[in-house]
Formats: C-alpha cells, structure tokens, sequence
C-alpha cells in the first residue's frame, strides 16, 4: 500500500461530466468560456445532468419544471427563525435547511433514476430560495417569493434585494453561477459521492457537500479573500500586508490550486467580470487592491488566483452580503454535485480507502483501577 497525502495526483474514479486537460476545463465537452458566453446557467444545469445541451422545446420545460419547484415549504423558513440569527454563519443555516428538505420530501427515500432526476430538480431550485429566504430572515424581512417568469440568475438576485436587477447584474450572475457549477472531483464533489456511494440518498449527499464546500480551503475561500481586501482597506496597504503575511507564512486566499498549475481559467473570467463590474458602479477599488496582489503573489510565490478570489470582488458589487458568496457558490455547485450523485449511483461501488496506520501496536490493556 502507497499512502499519498491529501490524495493528490491519485485517480479515485471515471467520470463523463467534466474535466480538466492542460488547464482548460470543459462540461461534457464544452470549454466553460464557451459556454459562459453563449448558454444560461439552466441550459448548463441540462447539460451537466442529460449529458447535452437542450433544445429549446427541452428547455422551455426544464425551466418550468425549475421555477415550478421554487417555493420550499414554510417549516425551512420556521426553523431559520429560530436560529441564532446574529451569530449564525448562512452555510450552517444551509447545511441544515438542506437536510430538512429530505425530511418533507415524500420521495426522499426513493431509489432510481427518474426519483433522483425529479429530487435534482426540487433541490436545484430551491436552494436560491433557501440563501435568498435566509438573508432576508435575518434582516427582519419576509422571504421573496420566487417569481416563475425570471430566469434562475435574476430570480435569485431578485429574492435577495426584493427588486429585479439590471440586465447587466443578472448577466454577470448567470455566469459566474455558469463557472462554478462543476469542478471534476473537487472535495465537495468527492465527499456527495463518499456519501451516496453507501447507497445514501441525495439529500444526504448534498448535505454532505455543503459540508465540505464550506471550508476556507476551497468555497469558504471566497469570503476570506473578501475580509483580507476589508482588512487592507487601500492599495496603499497591499504590499505591506501581503509582504507581512507571507513572511509569516499565511496562506493567501484565493491564490494556489490542487490541479492548475499555470492558472485557474475560471479565475482569468471572472477577473474581467470583476473589471466590468467594477466600472459600471464606478468602484474600482477592490479590483485594482485585487490586481496588485495577483502581481506581487505571483512575483513573489509563484502562484496565480483561484476561482474564489475575483468572485469576491464581482460579488461585493453585486450588492451581496459577505458571508452569503460561499452559500451563493452552493447554489451552483449543487448541479454538479446531483450530476456526480447521479453518475455515481449508475455504476456504483462503495468508496473505502485505507489508511496506513501509525499509532502503537498490540497494546496490553491496564485494568481501570490501574491506569
Ligand atoms: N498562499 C500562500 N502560500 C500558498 C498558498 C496560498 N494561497 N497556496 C499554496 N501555498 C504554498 C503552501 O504554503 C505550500 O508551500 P510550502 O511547500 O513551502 O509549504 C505550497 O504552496 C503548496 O501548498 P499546499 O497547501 O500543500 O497545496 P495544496 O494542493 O494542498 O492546496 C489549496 C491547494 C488548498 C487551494 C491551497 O493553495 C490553499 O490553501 N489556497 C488558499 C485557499 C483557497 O484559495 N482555496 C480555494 C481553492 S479553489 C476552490 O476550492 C473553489
């Protein structure tokens, strides 16, 4: 037995959904630039679960099928009333929020293709609601209903503000959701398959990837990267904190990746999307603080940023609350989670590696009175 730390390098599955080949990354073939460009996210959500791009017929009812699951039923918002409102982190409401949807869904237990497809689709579309509900909860405000004629981006701004976003926002949105909807076998994609290769059901595997995907060193990344440019405040202040931190040996977030190796193609988007933004709203502030750190770290450590570091940017000027950027990232991770659950229970076999164990060996047990 080999032991690799932190599995890197190791090939743990096959997988048609996506992939990354010379740091260009594709779903089900397309390059993500092509499609950020020329699809919506729910065109992207069809492919990355039917393995093709819709027509437009198939799309007409995919949507409908989205915006009629939309609502969630009033006990989630119920329980999101009785949180901790003040102190609660939204990834721990939406941890949660999710494994209580697998308790009012009839179907949760129900195993095969078309029960998982039916719970995909109620999972998808209620998860904007749930982030939107939420944030809307804790500021003393009734959740917005979803509203059935916008298209999933603009709904979702929509329930966060109460108001319908511009053309541009919208937009903006529906791309960055385009760029993080899947990821090959990132960890929280990893850990939904762990988790329904036990023959779990999906609510359980989703539940799990929040889990995961909450972490500083992959989603959670994102909100970090937003209290590092707060704490900096200037680009006055950039070279001296991060000279600082990095002499200290701090991780800088949003910078580094397990696979990219030559940059994060993602990141290089939604750094131009972070520029529009930025000038629309005649705020270039963040972006330029943003630039400055992308030279300096790749000057001085040789590595380049990540999806989570424009995105923070792009969506502080979306008018979204900081701590909601990882919740956001759930939302569209969770098409390619039900993509990777779904592949995963066609061709199933349980996940279980070994560990190389390094603790004492064959120990005598001393009687309690004893030790
Ligand atoms: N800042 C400073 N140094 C870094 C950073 C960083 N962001 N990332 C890696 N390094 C350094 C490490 O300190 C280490 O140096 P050493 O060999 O001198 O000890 C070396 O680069 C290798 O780093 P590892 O952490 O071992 O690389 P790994 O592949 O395990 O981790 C990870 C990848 C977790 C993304 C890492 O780069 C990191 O912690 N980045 C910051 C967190 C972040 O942005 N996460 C989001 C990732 S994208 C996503 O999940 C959506």
């Amino acid at each position: 037995m080999t032991m690799t730390r932190g599995l890197e390098g190791i090939v743990a599955t096959t997988s048609a959904i996506s992939s990354i080949k010379d740091d260009v990354l594709t779903y089900r073939g397309y390059r993500i630039q092509d499609l950020a460009e020329q699809t919506t996210f729910e065109e992207v959500i069809y492919l990355l679960w039917n393995g093709d791009l819709p027509t437009s017929e198939q799309l007409s009812v995919f949507r409908k099928s989205l915006a009629a699951n939309a609502a969630v039923p009033d006990e989630l918002f119920a329980m999101m009333k009785m949180c901790p409102l003040d102190q609660v982190h939204p990834m721990a409401v939406l941890r949660s929020a999710v494994s209580n949807l697998g308790i009012y869904d009839t179907d949760a237990e129900r195993a095969g293709i078309e029960a998982n497809q039916t719970k995909a689709i109620r999972l998808q579309a209620k998860m904007a609601t749930l982030v939107a509900g939420f944030s809307r909860i804790r500021q003393g405000l009734d959740p917005v209903s979803p509203d059935p004629s916008k298209h999933f981006a603009e709904n979702f701004l929509y329930m966060l503000r109460g108001k319908a976003p511009s053309d541009l926002e919208a937009k903006l949105l529906d791309h960055a959701l385009i760029l993080h909807a899947d990821h090959e076998l990132n960890a929280s994609t990893f850990t939904a398959r762990v988790c329904v290769a036990t023959l779990s059901d999906i609510y359980s595997g989703i539940t799990a990837a929040i889990g995961a995907l909450k972490g500083p060193l992959h989603g959670g990344a994102n909100e970090q990267v937003m209290h590092m440019l707060e704490e900096i405040g200037s680009i006055d202040w950039v070279d001296d904190y991060i000279y600082e931190a990095l002499a200290a040996k701090k991780k800088i977030m949003g910078f580094g990746h397990r696979v990219y190796k030559n940059g994060d193609p993602r990141a290089r988007i939604l750094k131009d999307m972070a520029r529009q933004i930025s000038e629309l709203h005649e705020d270039t502030r963040l972006y330029e603080m943003s630039l400055r750190i992308e030279q300096i770290m790749k000057a001085k450590k040789g590595l380049l940023p990540n999806t989570d570091f424009y995105s923070a940017t792009l969506y502080h000027l979306l008018g979204i609350d900081h701590d909601l950027f990882t919740p956001v990232f759930a939302v569209s991770r969770t098409s390619g989670w039900a993509a990777h659950i779904m592949e995963q229970y066609k061709d199933n076999r349980l996940i279980r590696p070994r560990a190389e164990y390094n603790g004492p060996h064959l120990r005598r047990v001393t009687p309690i009175d004893l030790r």
